[in-house]
């Protein structure tokens, strides 16, 4: 066994009610294995979060909110906090390019929203990435540079070697063309992003954070990505609404991870 966990992490976002949700926990634990060196992280809707938490065979699974408000508590109606979910979930995703583009969320709220995961006890799955514009205009490195400085401006070092950022260049996401990224660029800007932790943080930090891909991954090509060096997983959408393509890619991880503990 190596000592490197794979996280993947399966972001429902809007789709499957709290029935549909469960019978999809129920296929997912028939068809997976427990294997101490994959971490499974099932992000539903935040009204899922609840009753899946029952549910879960917890060796197997840990729960993510897609979202949470900054604020603890308050005169903030249709909001729920970090604090909230603090008994419930492990991680929240946070800065998803949805969130950035559909909801205006800016390099600010994005900052707070990592202050208050990690003043609650969770750990923040922080989203960057380009946009197709910002890409082809060459400014890939530069928007990835504001998007990690100021999501961690508030971040220690102690706390950045636990936290996750997850690379999404947006126009690799389904939800906005779904270009397949080529696993070689995405190892450039892989590296990119851990030399900039490097910089803010030195080497222990930066070797320490987790790293995970996302963008149209699925059981087809996501060994591909999990192969990148630095990568420690993949941030899954689309795929892992369907429980046949979300256990294939957790058999490919466990075929690699075989692999690497035989080397
Ligand atoms: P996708 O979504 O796998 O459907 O491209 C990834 C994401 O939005 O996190």
């Amino acid at each position: 066994m190596t000592d490197r966990k794979i996280l993947l992490v399966g972001n429902w976002k809007m789709h499957l009610n709290v029935q549909q949700s469960s019978l999809l926990v129920h296929r997912l634990h028939e068809r997976i294995r427990i294997r101490r060196d994959i971490e499974l992280v099932l992000a539903p809707s935040m009204l899922s979060l609840q009753p899946m938490s029952v549910q879960i065979d917890r060796r197997k699974f840990r729960l993510a909110a897609q979202n949470a408000y900054h604020k603890d508590e308050g005169t903030c109606t249709g909001e729920v906090s970090f604090t909230m979910l603090q008994d419930l979930v492990h991680y929240v995703i946070i800065g998803h390019s949805e969130r950035r583009i559909y909801f205006g969320e800016t390099l600010e709220v994005v900052r707070d929203k990592v202050a208050a995961a990690l003043r609650n006890d969770i750990t923040p799955i922080i989203c960057i990435g380009e946009t197709e514009v910002e890409h082809k205009a060459g400014e890939t490195r530069q928007v990835l540079h504001d998007q990690i400085v100021t999501a961690l401006s508030n971040v220690t070092s102690s706390q950045v070697k636990e936290l996750v950022i997850a690379y999404e260049p947006v126009w690799a996401i389904s939800t906005f063309g779904g270009t397949l990224a080529k696993p070689s660029d995405v190892q450039e800007t892989l590296n990119f992003i851990r030399a900039q932790v490097k910089d803010l943080y030195g080497p222990s930090a930066a070797k320490a954070f987790r790293l995970l891909y996302g963008g149209s991954v699925d059981n087809q090509i996501v060994r591909g990505y999990l192969e990148l060096e630095g990568c420690d997983g993949a941030l899954i959408g689309s795929a892992s609404l369907n429980y046949e393509k979300f256990s294939g890619i957790c058999d490919a991880a466990y075929r690699l991870q075989t692999e690497r503990g035989e080397q």
